[in-house]
């Protein structure tokens, strides 16, 4: 075991030897890197002098030596990570807010808790939203300058088309995918149906970003009459690509171990995915995958890592997942008032202030026993 040294600070060197933690625990380092969310100041971590890094968090011995070295070797990256996997966790946390699991995520190195030891749809959808975080953010990290091994999509170059040419600053996203295949994957390394999952949904992640790039395009000429006209890719915004992953989850497709020699029609050659169904299609690279059924989150479980739905807000009105009845589980729900003291009717006064009236509203609230 080698030890990596990392170097922080411009006054005082301090040497850190890891030994290699990634080694021991190398039965479950799915999704380690999330950890990183913790690192104290990114800031700190863009300042690159020589080829040394300066890192000295504890956060980093959560990386792999490739994913340390990766990090090393493209300055500013780190800062972009950490950034797609915030805007992650937010989107995975809007697109769930109103069903019985809703992302919960804690302080610590395991953020996303138990459930990324399963098998099950959630544990797919937090795999492919935080790829396609990584994605997203370093792919668009490029085109703003801020990684230094990477600069916009300048590929595209001459006409596109009759009246337009590319031209302009595209999203990096293939240098977004490739970094996060790098990155992302590297700790998801045994053959088994558990690795297969996370492998195929980090995948789909990536995939979702790169297929909902966007054509841009700006008008040039007299008065903007459009007679020329240049064109870039820009991605998607993480919304849509949140929204597709979540259309994805409803959608996932149940899939079980497959091997060479088994008797399926498929000719993949190799262990891969089979769908559990042998009337099912194979699941497409764009697909969300999983093995095992959902735990019905309803109640707290040490075992399952469930916080359950006690105390949680529902709407009473609503027949869907957000409603009382399927929230609550059937327990039943108490019924409270608060009283929400709000701007309103404002009005603009020339020149320049405005001013508005208190309106106090009371505001009915349900909360799942
Ligand atoms: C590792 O994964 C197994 C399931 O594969 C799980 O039971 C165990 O708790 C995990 N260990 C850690 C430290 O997360
Ligand atoms: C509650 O559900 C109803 C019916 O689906 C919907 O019209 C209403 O906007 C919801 N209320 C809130 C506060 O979300
Ligand atoms: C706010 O304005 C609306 C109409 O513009 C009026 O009906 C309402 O009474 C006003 N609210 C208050 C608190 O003055
Ligand atoms: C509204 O409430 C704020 C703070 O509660 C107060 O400072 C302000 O004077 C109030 N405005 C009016 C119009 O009553």
């Amino acid at each position: 075991m080698r030890p990596v040294a990392l170097i922080l600070g411009f006054k005082t060197l301090w040497v850190l030897a890891f030994s290699s933690l990634s080694n021991t625990l190398a039965v479950n380092n799915s999704g380690r890197w999330w950890g990183i969310i913790n690192v104290a100041s990114s800031t700190n971590l863009l300042t690159d002098s020589k080829n040394v890094h300066l890192v000295l968090d504890p956060s980093l011995q959560l990386l792999s030596r490739k994913q340390r070295k990766l990090i090393r070797q493209n300055p500013g990256v780190l800062h972009s990570i950490s950034s797609g996997l915030q805007s992650a966790i937010k989107e995975c946390k809007w697109q769930f807010r109103n069903r019985r699991w809703n992302c919960p995520t804690t302080q610590g190195p395991h953020i996303f808790g138990k459930i990324v030891n399963r098998g099950c749809r959630e544990t797919a959808f937090i795999f492919a939203i935080t790829s396609a975080g990584v994605t997203h953010s370093v792919a668009r990290s490029c085109s703003e300058g801020s990684i230094e091994s990477c600069t916009c999509d300048y590929r595209r170059r001459g006409p596109g088309g009759p009246d337009w040419h590319w031209g302009g600053c595209s999203d990096n996203v293939d240098f977004g995918r490739v970094f996060g295949r790098e990155f992302v994957d590297s700790n998801e390394k045994g053959r088994d149906l558990r690795f297969l999952m996370n492998l195929h949904n980090n995948e789909a992640g990536r995939m979702t970003v790169f297929s909902e790039m966007r054509q841009e395009c700006k008008c040039h000429g007299m008065s903007g009459s459009c007679t020329v006209k240049t064109c870039w890719m820009r991605l998607p915004t993480f919304r849509t690509v949140g929204d597709f992953l979540k259309d994805r989850f409803d959608g996932a497709s149940r899939v079980i171990y497959g091997n060479k020699g088994s008797n399926r029609a498929s000719r993949v050659e190799g262990p891969h995915l089979e769908p559990e169904n042998p009337a099912h299609k194979p699941p497409s690279p764009h697909d969300l995958v999983y093995f095992e059924k959902s735990p019905n989150f309803c109640t707290y479980s040490g075992k399952m890592g469930t916080a359950g739905t006690a105390g949680r807000f529902c709407n009473s009105s609503s027949p869907a997942l957000d409603g009382c009845e399927l929230l609550c589980c059937g327990r039943g729900y108490r019924t409270r008032t608060q009283r929400v003291t709000e701007r309103c009717n404002c009005t603009f006064h020339w020149c320049c202030h405005v001013s508005c009236l208190n309106c106090t509203n009371i505001q009915v609230l349900h909360e799942c026993l």
